[in-house]
């Protein structure tokens, strides 16, 4: 089988063409072997996917626009180079990266966006993402045991498979779980069910955490190692519609390039060590479109489609189709929310994780999930609930993001008011696995949790700064002195944004004068002057006095909490005092509560609107039209920050007040988990081991 790869890929450099040249030859077609199947080996699907010789005019297409792109990106001279305390973690030099790339040599064009997508995952930063709707998640492997770590009495850390594997994989599965019971040797075949729980020690004959830092090494997303280490393992989130399973980078993987994983294992109550060896299996991703043979898989996968480029939205064409304000951007499957329309994210802007996975919809086992019903004020992501003490009110927010924004806003207020009248004299807010969303819902939530307060009002976020660029600085002069954007349409318009005082900017307000200049890492760099808030006056009024006291909260996940999750988090903790939990983290590994803060996230679609909308598509530094379906994603604005005002908050420290142990009766379990907090945090208690970053 190794031997067909390597002939494909001399049969695809020999005849270097645009079109799969296998059919041509009469060798079987890779693609149309796996057409219409649901589930493939992880080979057959790399097979076709490396079946496409990479045309120059592609990759030549796809490294203009992403090098242009990335000067609308705040952060790339930062990235060359990050401080502390993610001097270790930081370090991809996008400029180089680009230029070797571009001079070197591939076997298909897979092998060439596997290059260029680990380059932008090495960031560590995922609003800066670039990602082929060809290739990413298209067919996504999994295995049947997602993995925990879990924390026995005497304070060992060991991985074990989740204790709920089975009962995820064989509902999510289906009749594919049979391949792996198969897969099982000897006594243990057909017995998939008792590996739940059992203690890994060793992955690939290594130790597990060697496993787990490759991964960390690649997986991207997030500055601190102790978050990326925490994405191998499964966790949960609340999703729209109900709790989802993540099944983490070990159980389930962006692209097929593993065949299989070897693990020595003990189970629960056994004294035998087990080997096994189970083979990945790939799914046909949810995002990606049928196809019959090569043809028709790069025709409906892998070409630019009507939305990957901007629109000028002043043309008559874009005018007379109001319905386009309904559809997602091209980037919202990979966006870590529920999807928002264009029309929605427009009126309010996103803070908001980018992945190569789409977000989860993998259900959490019914009886782990709570079991009392969330009160009625819930909406969508966020859930409220009282504990059993009749004391402790939990908000689960899944996500700062929800279909409708204005009953996401008075959700959010009802609940806290219905719990805090029910009796809760404090509050959890759990915001496991939440990348984010609008802006104005963190800057909300902080108000109204805290009162009105210097810290709250009128800016209860954080200062931010643009990139100005030549194109960037010519898109706004177009706007305020050829008045190109009479509808108020673009993110340039200066009627969108307000200065340091928070004052709008006046129609006319060249806004980003005057420019704040900057030298990082030996580039220097031209931003706009520093802006204030525009959340305030929210369209709801707010109570004067806040709601609950900032040392009755506290803030708990597992550290995957992003953009506009970092923005609420960050406020919380720094200027309010508020505790921050992660739970499930490595003892010693700092566990940070939040990363890729951020300020305002968007993609290249959105920044080659504004281009086409001022008639700027010509200009040298303007990306050309990608011909490819990629999708782009980038930081726009940066916020300041709090302890150190003058640099970005990105780069400041954000350590957890308590790095949470879990055990085999708390993983995943979200009540049980809020129970175990609440004792520790709000009572006197004998704590259970656990790690204390931070005194407080
Ligand atoms: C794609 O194929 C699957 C299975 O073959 C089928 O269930 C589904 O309806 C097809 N989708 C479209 C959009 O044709
Ligand atoms: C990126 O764009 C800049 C500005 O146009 C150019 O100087 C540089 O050569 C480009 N880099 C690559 C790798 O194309
Ligand atoms: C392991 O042994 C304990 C104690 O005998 C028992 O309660 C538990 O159910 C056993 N677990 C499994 C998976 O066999
Ligand atoms: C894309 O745009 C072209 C030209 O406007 C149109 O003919 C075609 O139907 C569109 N395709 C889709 C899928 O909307
Ligand atoms: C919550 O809603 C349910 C269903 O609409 C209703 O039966 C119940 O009485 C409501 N509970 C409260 C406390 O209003
Ligand atoms: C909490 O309130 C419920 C309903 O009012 C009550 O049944 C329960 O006994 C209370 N629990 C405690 C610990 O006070
Ligand atoms: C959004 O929610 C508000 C209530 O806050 C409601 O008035 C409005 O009709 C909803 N919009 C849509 C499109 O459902
Ligand atoms: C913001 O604008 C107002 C009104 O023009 C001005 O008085 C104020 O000084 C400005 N603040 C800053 C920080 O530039
Ligand atoms: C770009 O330039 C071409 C030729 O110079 C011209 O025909 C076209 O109208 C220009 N497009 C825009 C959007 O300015």
């Amino acid at each position: 089988m190794r031997l067909v790869v390597v002939l494909l890929f001399l049969v695809s450099i020999a005849l270097n063409a645009a079109t799969n040249p296998i059919s041509a030859l009469g060798l079987p077609d890779p693609c149309a072997e796996i057409a219409g199947k649901q589930w493939v080996s992880p080979l057959a699907a790399r097979t076709c996917l490396s079946s496409f010789p990479l045309d120059p005019a592609i990759k030549d297409n796809t490294i203009r626009v992403a090098n242009l792109t990335k000067s609308f990106h705040t952060s790339v001279n930062w990235q060359i180079q990050a401080p502390e305390p993610f001097a270790n973690d930081v370090h991809e030099d996008l400029y180089k990266d680009l230029a070797r790339i571009s001079l070197q040599e591939y076997q298909s064009e897979f092998e060439f966006h596997q290059d260029l997508f680990h380059t932008f995952r090495r960031l560590n930063d995922g609003h800066c993402v670039l990602i082929n709707y060809c290739y990413d998640s298209l067919y996504i492997s999994y295995l049947p045991t997602p993995l925990t770590l879990l924390t026995s009495p005497d304070g060992q850390q060991n991985v074990h498979i989740a204790p709920e594997a089975f009962a995820v994989a064989s509902a999510e599965f289906g009749d594919e779980i049979e391949s792996w019971q198969s897969a099982l040797p000897g006594k243990l075949k057909g017995k998939l069910e008792t590996l739940n729980g059992a203690k890994v020690l060793a992955i690939n004959d290594q130790d597990p955490f060697v496993a787990v830092n490759a991964n960390a090494l690649v997986t991207g997303g997030y500055q601190s190692l102790g978050t990326r280490q925490n994405s191998f393992f499964s966790s949960y989130s609340r999703g729209a519609t109900g709790w989802n399973y993540l099944m983490g980078n070990f159980a389930q993987q962006v692209h097929p390039l593993t065949d299989a994983v070897k693990l020595t294992i003990q189970r629960v109550n056994s004294t035998s060590i087990d080997t096994i060896t189970l083979p990945y299996r790939s799914r046909f991703g949810r995002g990606a479109k049928n196809f019959t043979d090569s043809a028709s898989f790069r025709a409906n996968n892998c070409l630019a489609t009507n939305d990957t480029n901007g629109l000028n939205m002043y043309a008559a064409s874009h005018l007379t189709e109001p319905e386009d304000s309904e559809k997602p951007l091209p980037i919202a499957y990979f966006q870590q929310q529920p999807p928002v329309s264009r029309k929605e994210a427009r009126r309010h802007p996103m803070n908001v994780l980018v992945d190569a996975l789409p977000l989860s919809d993998i259900d959490l086992p019914e009886t782990m999930q709570p079991t009392e019903p969330a009160l009625n004020e819930s909406y969508s992501v966020a859930q409220f609930y009282m504990l059993a003490d009749n004391t402790t009110g939990v908000l689960a927010l899944g996500s700062f993001s929800a279909s409708n924004f204005s009953a996401f806003q008075h959700s959010l207020l009802d609940g806290l008011v219905k719990l805090k009248s029910s009796g809760a004299t404090r509050l959890l807010v759990d915001v496991t696995n939440n990348g984010g969303g609008y802006i104005c819902i963190a800057h909300w939530l902080h108000r109204i949790i805290i009162g009105s307060k210097s810290t709250t009002e009128p800016q209860a976020g954080l200062d931010t700064i643009t990139r100005a660029g030549p194109l960037a600085q010519l898109i706004v002069q177009r706007i305020v002195q050829d008045g190109m954007d009479p509808d108020k349409l673009l993110y340039y318009n200066p009627t969108q944004w307000t200065n340091a005082s928070n004052i709008p900017f006046t129609p006319g307000t060249d806004w980003m004068k005057p420019l704040t200049e900057l030298k990082t890492n030996g580039h220097e760099d031209l931003f706009s002057q520093r802006l204030g808030q525009e959340c305030q006056p929210f369209d709801v009024e707010p109570p004067r006095k806040g709601l609950f006291k900032a040392k009755d909260v506290v803030v708990i996940s597992n550290g995957r909490c992003a953009s506009s999750c970092s923005l609420f988090s960050i406020t919380m903790s720094k200027l309010e005092g508020v505790r921050t939990v992660v739970v499930g983290g490595k003892h010693d590994t700092p566990q940070q509560y939040c990363g890729v803060v951020g300020g305002q996230s968007t993609d290249f679609s959105t920044i080659d609107t504004e281009i086409k909308s001022t008639h700027l598509k010509n200009h040298t530094l303007a990306p050309p039209d990608l011909l490819s379906n990629i999708v782009q994603g980038i930081t726009w604005r940066l916020g300041y920050g709090i302890n150190n005002p003058n640099e970005p908050e990105e780069w400041q420290d954000h350590p957890a007040d308590i790095n949470f142990p879990l055990t085999m009766d708390t993983v995943n379990r979200p009540v049980a988990i809020w129970e175990a907090v609440t004792n520790v945090v709000f009572k006197s208690f004998t704590p259970p081991p656990l790690v204390v970053q931070n005194e407080f």
